[in-house]
């Protein structure tokens, strides 16, 4: 579902409201609700509305668990750590606990390393069958989370998920290393499986930047290699596309 918002305010919120809904709807089904965060500038916004009066009291925040969709391979005091920028903005304005909270434990410095401890995590704490999930060609189980937030770059790249970039023909894995050439680095990302296992994925999508590529990923010839944002189809799950009217300019609504 592709959903257009005036502007970014109306956007998030939207997506605010979407939130506490699947959270309060896991938290009812399950007990707790578990959410990977994305990174990069949009969401912060959301974060810090989410963590304002309006609706910091409307989630029971101590069965609501965070992971990322993806991390960049520096500590997490560094400006570029989307951790840090979820704790600035959502964990610490609401006293979030440290158990809460699942990071790529970047300090580790090796990107397999950080990668397949990330991995672990999140098999332990969904409770999948390790091995099962290590078997070629078992059924392999990947984590349902309740809720992905997930961004586009103007490339249509998503969590670290970059055009061409050889993560994106991971199918057993469910946390990976990503080297990412035009970056001159090497990046940290939930596998498009694990992504797709999702119940609920949310892109936030805002900016003209962003118009030709979003026209090319919703409208375009499907082609995930370049357009890594199409691979993103939640096996049994629903997908919402939340855009502005800059980033929707060229959709032919
Ligand atoms: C990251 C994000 C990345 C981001 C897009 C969009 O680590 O940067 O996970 O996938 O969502 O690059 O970023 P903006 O929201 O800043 O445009």
């Amino acid at each position: 579902m592709v959903k257009i918002f005036p502007d970014i305010e109306s956007l998030n919120l939207f997506a605010a409201e979407k939130f506490v809904a699947i959270a309060e709807e896991a938290i009812r089904q399950n007990g707790r609700c578990a959410v990977a965060l994305a990174g990069g500038s949009t969401p912060k916004a959301l974060y810090r509305l989410l963590s304002s009066g309006k609706f910091k009291d409307e989630i029971q925040w101590s069965k609501t668990f965070f992971f990322f969709g993806d991390e960049r391979n520096v500590l997490a005091v560094d400006a570029e750590s989307n951790f840090r920028m979820g704790r600035e903005n959502l964990f610490a304005p609401l006293g979030i606990a440290d158990e809460n909270i699942f990071r790529w434990q970047t300090e580790l410095r090796d990107a397999p390393l950080i990668a397949a401890d990330y991995e672990h995590k999140i098999v332990k704490f969904f409770d999948l069958d390790a091995e099962s999930s290590a078997t070629e060609g078992s059924g392999r189980s990947f984590p349902r989370f309740d809720l992905i937030l997930l961004g586009m770059g103007a490339d249509g790249h998503t969590a670290s998920l970059f055009p061409f970039s050889e993560a994106l023909g991971e199918k057993k894995k469910i946390a990976a290393p990503n080297r990412v050439e035009k970056l001159n680095a090497t990046r940290l990302t939930l596998t498009a499986p694990a992504l797709n296992a999702a119940s609920n994925i949310i892109f936030l999508v805002a900016g003209a930047d962003k118009a030709e590529t979003l026209r090319d990923v919703l409208e375009g010839e499907f082609w995930p290699e370049h357009l890594p944002s199409q691979m993103i189809q939640p096996k049994n799950g629903d997908l919402f596309w939340l855009v502005d009217d800059r980033a929707a300019a060229n959709l032919s609504r």
